[in-house]
């Protein structure tokens, strides 16, 4: 079986990391997060070179809080859709952020196991961030 819980370098040096963390900073700096003051900025690259974006926006419903990477998976496809490659989320800090569990399953969706993360440990493939994710291939399988 393929070893898919590291990228190829090739892979992570064709992206300008930096380019996305600052997009994300700018980003966070737009977060509307009055209640956790918890401030997110996420930026991703698609594949046909377009970057994307989100911050978090909260809600007096604490529960209707949308996170960055949901801004930046509608902008995906409001801008013409197309898969994520590359996605850099960060905290107020500046500094990488591992995305929730529920925003995970939002880039599985949308990039695939062969997109890259920055993690506070490095860039990691979707694959090892989310292993044995649930995605449309079940829907298939599981069909009765
Ligand atoms: N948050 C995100 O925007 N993305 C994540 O992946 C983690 C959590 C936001 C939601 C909420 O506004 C705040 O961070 C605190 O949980």
């Amino acid at each position: 079986m393929a070893d898919t819980s590291s990228p190829s370098p090739g892979a992570v040096d064709a992206v300008d990391w930096e380019s996305l963390r600052l997009r994300a900073v700018e980003l966070m700096e737009r977060a509307y997060a009055p209640y956790s003051r918890f401030r997110v900025g996420v930026a991703g690259l698609v594949d046909d070179g377009r970057v994307v974006s989100g911050c978090n926006v909260e809600n007096a419903a604490y529960g209707v809080a949308l996170c960055a990477e949901c801004g930046m998976v509608s902008e995906l496809h409001a801008s013409g859709g197309g898969r994520l490659t590359a996605v850099f989320c960060v905290g107020g800090d500046g500094q990488a952020l591992m995305p929730c569990g529920r925003c995970r399953q939002l880039l599985w969706e949308n990039g695939g196991p062969e997109c890259l993360l920055m993690t506070p440990e490095g860039v990691l493939p979707m694959s090892a961030v989310l292993p044995q994710a649930f995605g449309a291939e079940d829907l298939r399988h599981a069909e009765g």
